[in-house]
């Protein structure tokens, strides 16, 4: 399996974006600021030499308005760069005095305080003052109009500077924060590498608990990973328990066939090589068999959970008056009365070969260990809510302190002449999980016998 994604990158991808979109925003803002800035400053200037001129302006005798430019005031504004002043003065609306006749005169002023506005001039980007004041002959006052503008290369560069050093501050600190991410995220790594190693170093058998000292986040999936070492040593050990029994229990056959053959090899007559040649073929029908609960153990083992729940609702009373049936010449042979009882269907959910081996499996116990003559009864008993199958003889039965021992895998009762190698009713117990039922070992009518009953919750 291939890393997904990295860590580091991801951080860092996100630190770089989320910070470069504030970042921009900040940028944006200070523009603006730095705009504001330059032109209050600028401003103060421009109204100041607006104020020079108009404080120049005087009634002359013969009741007209007369400016004498104090050059000084505009010197004043071009001194900051190559930026250049233009001015103009106007009398009474309507009459102009002198400067620049085309430059623009902003209509809005407020009392006797400046006006600012931007416009452009010659085609080139301008700030203009117009200031209103009037001139007083003592007699009347006759009103005049003083504007100022100059062009906004200062301006703009003092807030282009402005810009280009938040702009370098900004990109340092979005690189040291980078840095920083950038060794956090490794000293907070290693201790996953320093797990990955010790867990690389491990025997493949070694399952025991991961004791590395990890940060609380990592500590749930730890414990997570060690829980599942515990469930997979017991799984490994039951397997090992398993295997170790499967093939003793092959074992035993193998060694009968193996001597029934020598035995046949070296008989002095047909008869006797006959008689050996049955057992051994006796030997083979019993490894057949423990070969079959094997390989069902083994399926039964595979289905999952999931798939058990997946099943479909199927009859049961049909198919245990089936199996039932397929057993009667069997029982016959045993001389064992086999019977059925149970009408109706009765649905549950579950998978059918699987039922039917399970019926197969506590029927064969009934007809093997009841002995001659005893009554086998396989019945489907309903309530509302759920469908129990029992299978019930009134044979020897088994000794109430065995009960929970015959559940176990391997585990046989001491008297089975009959063959088997004590998987049957593991299998059955393993079947009824799996379909979320429950087995019962209880003794038969009357305390004589068992009665193995599996209770099956009714499908909807
Ligand atoms: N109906 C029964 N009556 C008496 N004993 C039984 C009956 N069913 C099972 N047993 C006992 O339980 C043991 C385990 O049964 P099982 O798991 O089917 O394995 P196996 O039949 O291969 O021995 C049997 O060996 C037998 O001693
Ligand atoms: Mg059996």
């Amino acid at each position: 399996m291939t890393a997904a994604y990295s860590l580091r990158r991801r951080l860092l991808f996100w630190l770089l974006v989320s910070t470069a979109v504030i970042g921009m925003l900040a940028l944006a803002d200070t523009w603006r600021e730095a705009v504001q800035t330059s032109n209050i400053v600028s401003d103060r200037v421009l109204a100041g030499s607006a104020l020079a001129i108009a404080e120049r302006v005087v009634v002359a005798e013969d009741g007209t308005l007369e400016v004498d430019i104090p050059y000084v005031a505009l010197e004043m504004l071009t001194s900051a760069a190559q930026d250049r002043v233009f001015y103009r003065v106007d009398g009474p609306p309507g009459t102009f005095i002198t400067g620049y006749q085309a430059l623009p005169v902003l209509k809005e002023t407020q009392g006797d305080t400046a006006a600012f506005a931007d416009d452009v001039f010659r085609g080139e980007p301008i700030r203009v003052a117009t200031l209103r004041r009037s001139a007083s002959t003592g007699i009347r006052s006759v009103p005049f109009v003083v504007t100022v503008a100059e062009t906004t290369i200062a301006r703009r560069q003092l807030a282009q500077a402005i810009l280009v050093r938040s702009a370098l501050r900004l990109a340092f600190m979005i690189a040291g924060a980078a840095i920083i991410v950038w060794i956090s995220v490794t000293v907070a790594l290693r201790p996953l590498y320093k797990l990955g190693d010790a867990i690389g170093e491990r025997n493949p058998d070694d399952l025991h608990p991961i004791e590395q000292s990890v940060p609380s986040e990592v500590q749930p999936l730890v414990d997570t990973v060690n829980s599942f070492m515990v469930r997979l040593q017991s799984a490994l050990n039951a397997l090992r328990n398993f295997t170790g029994n499967a093939s003793h229990q092959l074992r035993t056959p193998l060694t009968i066939i193996r001597t029934q053959l020598a035995l046949s090899a070296r008989a002095g007559s047909l008869d006797e090589a006959q008689q050996a040649a049955l057992k051994g073929d006796q030997a083979v029908a019993h490894a057949e068999r423990i070969l079959a609960q094997l390989l069902l153990m083994a399926k039964i083992d595979a289905a999952t959970a999931k798939e058990a729940l997946a099943a479909s609702a199927i009859d049961l009373t049909a198919i245990a008056q089936e199996i039932t049936a397929e057993q009667i010449p069997r029982a016959g042979e045993a001389g064992i009365d086999l019977g059925f009882e149970g009408e109706g269907p009765a649905t549950i959910r579950a998978e059918p070969l699987l039922i039917g081996e399970m019926l197969r499996n506590l029927a064969g116990n009934a007809i093997a260990y009841a002995g001659k003559g005893a009554e086998v009864t396989v019945r489907i008993v309903e309530d509302a809510e759920t469908v129990r199958l029992e299978v019930e003889d009134n044979g020897p039965g088994i000794p109430p302190e065995k009960l929970e021992a015959v559940r176990k895998r391997f585990s046989r009762g001491n008297d089975s002449g009959a063959p088997g190698a004590g998987l049957g009713l593991p299998i059955v117990e393993e079947i009824a999980n799996l379909f979320n039922a429950r087995l019962t070992l209880l003794p038969g009518r009357g305390g004589r016998g068992l009665k193995a009953s599996v209770t099956f919750n009714r499908a909807t």
